[in-house]
């Protein structure tokens, strides 16, 4: 609810909040709206083809509208979609038609501090498990990559790979929720044996290669401030979609420069260097740091604050009343109610995400935001009671989630 303008340092989201380049900037201006056969249309989508190997592209306005897309046409009521730890707004595009997401993520992501290189993975018992006692039942899985709920951990190409046998085996799709796909590849890169000479461009089309589909939010490593699309193997349906041509223009060249991997190590390189800062003064997150923001483990932090009260989002606040610093809860707010049982999903974890925005803030904001934190961290004792929900909606409420400060 609050005003940017009374937000010193952003860190509520990567979406859509980067700095375009002079070069996306100038693709603006050769942007062709014509409304059929569009130019900025075929550089879009030769470059998505060109990176995923995907044949048929549909732009969408983010990816949220991608999802809704794809999902109005394969999500029925009563079906399952397993997934690893589906976004918020994938999960509400399931549960709004009375499907149920169901997480398969390994159970490691679950324990903050023991560093594991892709604790973003899917753990192929549990999905073998829903796959086998829903079988005709589930129109696709979702598989995203990096991980975002929990913590922007990374899932290796072998587990992409034995994901999509394992659907397969069951006549299962399998759709990549891409959003942060390039920051997956730096990783799979970087820690996973067998890729360190491959460039990202390789790593990416393997990706996809084991894939049926992808839906991507263009506002994050699409480095736009908006825009998304549906891609896919299958010819579906032919629309022209919910992009400007100039938008699809300064996606291309977006794509193309967040590609290199100078690029995509530079701005992973600033959120590691912010976990090193939280090293130093003891601040607990989840381990090892992901690509696109620290998730400091809230639980670990505000001990004496019952689940009930929220301990995320009061850290949140504290942060916020600190030093003017917008963090984001992805915890127990974000995770709702059970659509069926109406009590509060307490299952995961409870996180504050300091979410850095692409080509915008230097490493001096990451040592004030350090600073910050550990400034609450140090008084954190007196922080004796959390926060009671007064107002919520009935599906995604974090977004206008209205609360009271206790004590
Ligand atoms: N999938 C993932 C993994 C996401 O992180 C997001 C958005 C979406 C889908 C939806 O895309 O916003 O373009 O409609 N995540 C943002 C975030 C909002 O802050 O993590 P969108």
């Amino acid at each position: 609810m609050l005003k940017s303008d009374y937000v010193y340092i952003d860190l509520l989201t990567d979406s859509g909040t980067g700095a375009m380049s002079d070069r996306q900037w100038s693709a603006m201006m050769m942007g062709d709206e014509s409304y059929g056969g569009a130019r900025s249309f075929y550089h879009m989508k030769d470059t998505i083809t060109e990176i995923t190997g995907f044949e048929y592209v549909i732009p969408t306005h983010q990816g949220r509208a991608a999802e809704n897309v794809l999902f109005s046409y394969l999500v029925k009521p009563g079906q399952v979609v397993p997934g690893n730890a589906h976004f918020d707004t994938t999960k509400g595009h399931i549960e709004s038609r009375k499907a149920f997401a169901i997480d398969v993520t390994v159970p490691e992501a679950y324990d903050t501090q023991l560093e594991v290189p892709f604790k973003g993975n899917v753990s192929l018992e549990k999905l073998e498990k829903v796959l086998k006692e829903n079988q005709g039942n589930v129109p696709f899985m979702v598989l995203t990559v990096t991980n975002n709920t929990v913590g922007g951990q990374p899932v290796s190409m072998k587990n992409i790979r034995e994901t999509c046998e394992l659907c397969h085996k069951y006549g299962v799709p399998v759709n990549i929720d891409s959003a942060r796909f390039i920051e997956n590849a730096y990783f799979i890169k970087t820690r996973e044996e067998g890729y360190a000479d491959k460039t990202l461009r390789e790593i990416c089309k393997e990706m996809f290669s084991y894939a049926d589909s992808m839906t991507m939010s263009a506002k994050k490593d699409g480095l736009v401030n908006m825009g998304g699309f549906i891609a896919t193997n299958f010819e579906g349906f032919l629309t022209y979609g919910g992009m400007n041509g100039r938008d699809m223009d300064a996606l291309a060249v977006g794509l193309k420069e967040n590609i290199e991997f100078e690029m995509v190590e530079t701005r992973i390189k600033q959120v590691h260097y912010l976990a090193a800062k939280l090293d130093e003064y003891g601040i607990p997150y989840q381990r090892p740091a992901g690509g696109h923001a620290i998730f400091v483990d809230a639980d670990k932090v505000l001990t004496q604050i019952p689940k009930e009260e929220f301990p995320a989002q009061t850290l949140t606040c504290e942060l916020y009343l600190e030093a003017g610093i917008r963090a984001c809860e992805i915890g127990y707010v974000l995770a709702d109610r059970d659509p069926v049982t109406r009590q509060n999903r307490f299952g995961g974890n409870d996180f504050v995400r300091l979410c850095i925005p692409r080509r915008v803030y230097t490493n001096n904001h990451m040592d004030v935001i350090a600073a910050a934190l550990k400034n609450v961290y140090d008084r954190r004792n007196e922080i004796k009671r959390g926060l009671e929900i007064t107002w919520e909606a009935e599906l995604m409420r974090h977004f206008t989630c209205q609360f009271k400060r206790l004590g």
